[in-house]
């Protein structure tokens, strides 16, 4: 019967049983036996420290390890868990890391500590980076004189920043783009009016590259990030070729066999030698046409002449044209700022949680943001963007600066945040540069800084560790981000180099003022008031303003953490010296887990949005030669 059992195979399997229960259960004697004591031993044998801070540091390790209580267990950092056997570290991926700055990309970035990820102090999780959509546009210089050229490169930058800055990854195409597509040959036999001549180039280099958005190089975003057309844009996926009223052919969306069927039907057609436009030489239902979106500025020839007569006049007469261009360039980057102006119609918040002793901490932040909230230059003061007819001109009455000591979750409301490392807000705090283990136990609060920034958002009653998660929300999350700027306390980016102010106009979407008045280069009037805002005055908590000798000891105290920072970390290179700092900053780091953790978090944050710029301008050099435009000016014939 093949049913019944077989007799013979119950004794071996209840040896193995046996066998491999007698086995857990030494292996659970051996394991949580000695694990506890192994645990904090090795970790006080892996850390460096000087001889003085020595037996602190044994009472700080004895203290450490005891959790807030309302925590549960799995939300500690791994080397707080005994109970963790050794497992690998999740691998490197490609381009995580700059400087310090390490990541590791994850969906499970919203939990309190990554190192619960990566098994690793030092990397953060953040979430996996959002596919850029592919915005294209074509272009090929008609500039006669070395100003309208100039111009033209401008203009070009101007666009590809715009759509950057709002989630696309631009793509400048030219004549090579349009002569790769097989469709190219089956054109250049046709005699065609020369708008409808440049118009079938743009879209054979377009569908050469397949699905996309094909822009006019004149057409930018001038809308919130929101948007209900920009988001659409984004997701990447065009289920039909769509052209916008109003926009002509400023801007096209469609995928790849849309786009050769509609250049198959427009050669085809016998009306080809005298229409114009792409929209005239195919059947109406080759497109569907969007009636209602607002996103798009179009910097058309007929906008120009209907809205901006100063340039027109110029445009019109051939000895002034080259003149007339420059100033385009000007006016549509005052018309972004503007748009972005009147997106945040609260104001700009300068967050100074801690306020009594963060002043030269934020002056970076505020720098930033009385340039954002300055009038930008302008040739036309009071104009308004072609999609935005009913805008607030920014003449005399300025963007609203606060400092307010809690975050403020507020959609009209552009938030600049400095989160400083613990050990540098130690340091200010208790004006102290070398706190001991003993000090930072018994006199220093845990998480000041998270605590203090989200207790208006999220209450007094949640702990440091529970508020994490919030907090990565409004850094990282698509909404968040959006309104947010996030700095590092020790290394802002107008500490750094050249780079880095422009690596703001990248996430702004345009050119920040960068000098107090007009800098008088510009031929054309300029408003009177455009002196820079002065700096704002702190909401409250903060009683009289501090004396400059106060300001100026509390920024020696920063300027030393910094260094003691810096200096840390050559530890891991094995300089000799760093022990001691390094061993400072491990104290701290595991007293204010929150702090730390945050601190890292928006360090890698910056980092990655660094890195993935870089990469991309290193990516589109490749195609722009030596002389950044040279390629589409030396194709032009
Ligand atoms: C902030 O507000 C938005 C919109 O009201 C909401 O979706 C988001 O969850 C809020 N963020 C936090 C951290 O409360
Ligand atoms: C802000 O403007 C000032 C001049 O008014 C300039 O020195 C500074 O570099 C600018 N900062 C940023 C971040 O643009
Ligand atoms: C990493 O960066 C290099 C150069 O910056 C680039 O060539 C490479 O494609 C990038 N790798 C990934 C996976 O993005």
């Amino acid at each position: 019967m093949p049913r019944a059992p077989n007799p013979c195979t119950y004794l071996p399997r209840r040896l193995q049983i046996v066998a491999s229960l007698t086995a857990f259960v030494l292996f659970c004697i051996l394991f949580l036996g000695s694990s506890g004591t192994a645990d904090s031993d090795s970790y006080i044998n892996n850390v460096p420290y000087g001889p003085q801070i020595q037996q602190g540091a044994h009472q700080v390790v004895d203290h450490l390890p005891k959790l807030p209580k309302d925590l549960p267990h799995v939300n500690a950092p791994q080397w707080l868990n005994p109970f963790r056997g050794p497992a690998h570290k999740p691998p490197e991926q490609a381009n995580s890391s700059s400087g310090e700055a390490r990541w590791y990309t994850d969906f499970k970035w919203r939990n309190p500590f990554s190192s619960d990820t990566t098994l690793d102090e030092e990397r953060a999780v953040l979430p996996p980076l959002a596919e850029r959509a592919a915005i294209y546009t074509y272009f090929e210089s008609t500039g006669k004189d070395e100003k309208s050229k100039t111009a033209e490169q401008q203009l070009l930058q101007i666009w590809r920043r715009a759509w950057w800055a709002q989630g696309f990854r631009p793509v400048v195409l030219g004549k090579p783009e349009a002569m790769n597509n097989p469709l190219f040959r089956a054109v250049q036999g046709l005699e065609l009016e020369p708008e409808m001549d440049k118009e079938m180039m743009r879209w054979l280099a377009w569908g050469n590259m397949g699905t996309g958005v094909l822009s006019n190089w004149l057409a930018v975003p001038m809308a919130a990030h929101d948007d209900a057309l920009l988001a659409f844009l984004r997701r990447g996926e065009y289920p039909s070729l769509t052209r916008y009223e109003g926009l002509d052919n400023g801007l096209f969306v469609g995928n790849r066999e849309d786009i050769d069927k509609a250049i198959k039907q427009a050669i085809a057609s016998p009306a080809m030698k005298r229409v114009k436009s792409m929209a005239e030489a195919v059947t109406a239902e080759t497109f569907t046409v969007d009636p209602e979106h607002s996103a798009i500025a179009f910097y058309s020839t007929s906008t120009i002449t209907g809205k901006y007569n100063l340039i027109r006049n110029k445009l019109d007469k051939p000895s002034t044209a080259g003149e007339g261009l420059a100033m385009l360039p000007t006016l549509i980057n005052s018309h972004l700022h503007m748009t972005w102006q009147n997106i945040f119609s609260s104001g700009i918040a300068v967050l100074k949680p801690l306020p009594e002793h963060t002043t030269t901490l934020i002056e970076p932040a505020i720098d930033i943001a009385r340039n954002l909230s300055q009038c930008p230059d302008t040739p036309i003061p009071a104009s308004c963007p072609p999609n935005r007819p009913r805008c607030k001109p920014c003449v005399s009455s300025q963007m609203l600066i606060t400092v307010p000591p809690v975050f403020r979750n507020t959609s009209t409301l552009f938030t600049i945040a400095t989160v400083p490392h613990p050990y540098t807000l130690t340091s200010l705090l208790h004006s102290r540069l070398e706190p001991n283990a003993k000090f930072i136990r018994r006199e220093t609060d845990r998480d000041s800084w998270v605590l203090a920034a989200t207790k208006e958002l999220l209450g007094t009653g949640l702990s440091s560790f529970s508020r994490l998660p919030a907090l990565k929300d409004i850094i990282a999350s698509e909404y968040g981000s959006a309104r947010t700027l996030w700095l590092v306390g020790e290394m802002p980016p107008s500490r750094e180099s050249e780079m880095d102010l422009e690596g703001l106009d990248w996430h702004f979407g345009f050119t920040l003022p960068r000098s107090p008045m007009s800098d008088g280069k510009s031929e054309t009037p300029v408003p009177g008031p455009e002196r820079r805002p002065p700096p704002p005055k702190s909401e409250f908590g903060e009683g009289p303003p501090l004396s400059e000798q106060e300001l100026s000891h509390e920024r020696s105290l920063l300027e030393q953490a910094k260094m003691v920072l810096r200096r840390s970390t050559g530890s891991r290179k094995g300089k000799t010296g760093a022990k001691s700092f390094a061993f400072m900053r491990e104290v701290v780091e595991a007293w204010s887990l929150a702090d730390t953790e945050c601190w890292k978090f928006v360090r890698a944050w910056e980092a990655r949005r660094r890195v993935e710029r870089r990469g991309w301008e290193g990516e589109e050099e490749r195609f722009q030669g030596k002389g950044m435009f040279g390629r589409w000016i030396d194709k032009v014939t």
